[in-house]
């Protein structure tokens, strides 16, 4: 392995690295343990701190295969005793609960709830801990010659400007990053639609009220029951994406939620909410994922709203591929796997967003949309629950579809 290199000129610091990495999300995480397992050197640069990295409360179900590959990078301790194992989830409608067994109806794979937080804090801890290069808190980063030879980032910590050269960049810093603006908007292919309606998301002290996920489609709007562990839970309600979470005080919150899982002989178990926020969704695809030696990954180059629990698993299948690239690239000096490193990606991309796209139009309420667009979901839902051919296929998806076709 290549150590990065620093030199001091003046107050600024110059680094030297193989891959700079911009981000410190699942996707540069995962990427900075891919690479140091294939021993390539890598920097990270992250703009926020490490405690806000660990504090942001975001995704909480990962496919099997990504708790595989984290147990196989020796990250996946915590992750296996603390995480909940999922075999299946409840769909809930017109008054009806419904369980899809996705174990069985996949020939074993389950989906395990560990919330993203708690893996930001693994990698990081263990990539510190090997003696890997994060640095925290940089600003006004910008990234300088991606279609030369000798690509650069910088960027400020502190008062100063530094400076960190590298053989190839990738662009993990997420939808609002600065990597996607560095291709010009001439090269590059996008593709996007925005929902309307957002999500208003709870952390709540409470035990849990169900052994499963429910997803539940009502006529005041979706909601979802998720959970974190045994003492906390997380929920969340179908909204107006444009509204404040000061409409939100915590007994409309539970009213609400009463309403949309409500089920007879069954109680949603209220407590103290000690995390809430309202955000938009969209789904958004950058097809051009590289541009000379800038390579995109996660939501830098794909946005998928939630519902589909798409995002993060889709940011590490990316940056799986990206490894591969790079490895063939120092191991054999060949290059085709990192020319191919967008169309390999994309067609399992575009298999999520439709996943995504299809469970939230499933499962919200779209008042723009026709009251005979809202029967033919009912109908959706109907046929999905009860044609085990149906249930299969969205049950593969949910589990995570296989690389390849
Ligand atoms: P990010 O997590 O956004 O990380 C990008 C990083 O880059 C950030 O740390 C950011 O601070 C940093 N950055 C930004 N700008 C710069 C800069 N200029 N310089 C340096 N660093 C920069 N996905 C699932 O798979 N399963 C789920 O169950 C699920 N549930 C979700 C629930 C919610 C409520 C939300 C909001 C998302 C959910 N997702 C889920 C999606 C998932 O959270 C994202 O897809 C995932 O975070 C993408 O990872 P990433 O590393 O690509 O980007
Ligand atoms: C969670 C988030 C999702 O988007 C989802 O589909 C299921 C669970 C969660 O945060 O637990």
């Amino acid at each position: 392995m290549t150590d990065s290199s620093f030199a001091i000129s003046g107050a600024s610091i110059e680094m030297k690295t193989q891959i700079g990495i911009l981000g410190a999300g699942p996707a540069g995480l995962y990427l900075a343990h891919l690479l140091h397992r294939a021993g390539i050197d890598c920097v990270i640069l992250e703009s926020r701190s490490r405690e806000e990295i660990e504090g942001t409360i975001r995704a909480g179900v990962l496919e099997q295969w990504v708790v595989d590959l984290t147990v196989q990078l020796g990250l996946g301790e915590r992750m296996m005793r603390e995480g909940h194992f999922h075999s299946g989830v409840t769909f809930q409608f017109g008054g009806q609960r419904h369980h899809i067994d996705m174990e069985e109806l996949t020939s074993g794979k389950r989906v395990t709830v560990y919330a993203q937080h708690e893996v930001i804090k693994d990698l990081v801890a263990a990539r510190l801990a090997h003696g890997g290069k994060i640095v925290f808190s940089v600003q006004d980063v910008q990234l300088h010659n991606v279609d030369g030879d000798q690509p650069k980032i910088t960027y400020r910590v502190g008062g100063d400007t530094d400076e960190l050269r590298c053989d190839f960049i990738a662009g993990c810093d997420g939808f609002h990053g600065p990597s996607r603006q560095a291709i010009p908007v001439v090269d590059r292919v996008e593709y996007q639609k925005i929902y309307p309606f957002g999500w208003l998301g709870i952390l709540a002290r409470a035990p849990a009220s169900w052994h499963e996920l429910i997803y539940s489609r009502h006529e005041r709007g979706f909601g979802l029951l998720s959970t974190r562990s045994p003492e906390i839970q997380r929920l969340y309600l179908q909204c107006d994406p444009n509204d404040a979470i000061a409409n939100w005080p915590d007994e409309r919150i539970w009213a609400e939620m009463q309403l949309r899982f409500g089920y007879p002989g069954w109680t949603l178990i209220e407590g103290p909410i000690f995390q809430k926020n309202i955000l938009a969704m969209r789904s958004f695809v950058c097809e051009t994922m590289q541009f000379g030696r800038l390579f995109l990954a996660g939501d830098a180059a794909h946005i998928v709203p939630p519902t589909g629990a798409k995002g993060l698993n889709l940011a590490v299948a990316d940056v799986l591929v990206l490894s591969q690239g790079l490895e063939a690239w120092y191991r054999r000096g060949t290059r085709e796997g990192l020319d191919n490193y967008s169309p390999a990606c994309l067609p399992r991309i575009w298999k999520g967003e439709r996943f995504s796209w299809y469970m939230t139009t499933l499962l919200h309420l779209d008042e723009t949309e026709g009251r005979f667009e809202q029967r033919v979901r009912m109908a959706d839902l109907d046929y999905v629950v009860h044609s085990r051919a149906a249930m299969t296929a969205l049950a593969e998806n949910y589990v995570g579809l296989p690389f390849g076709n």
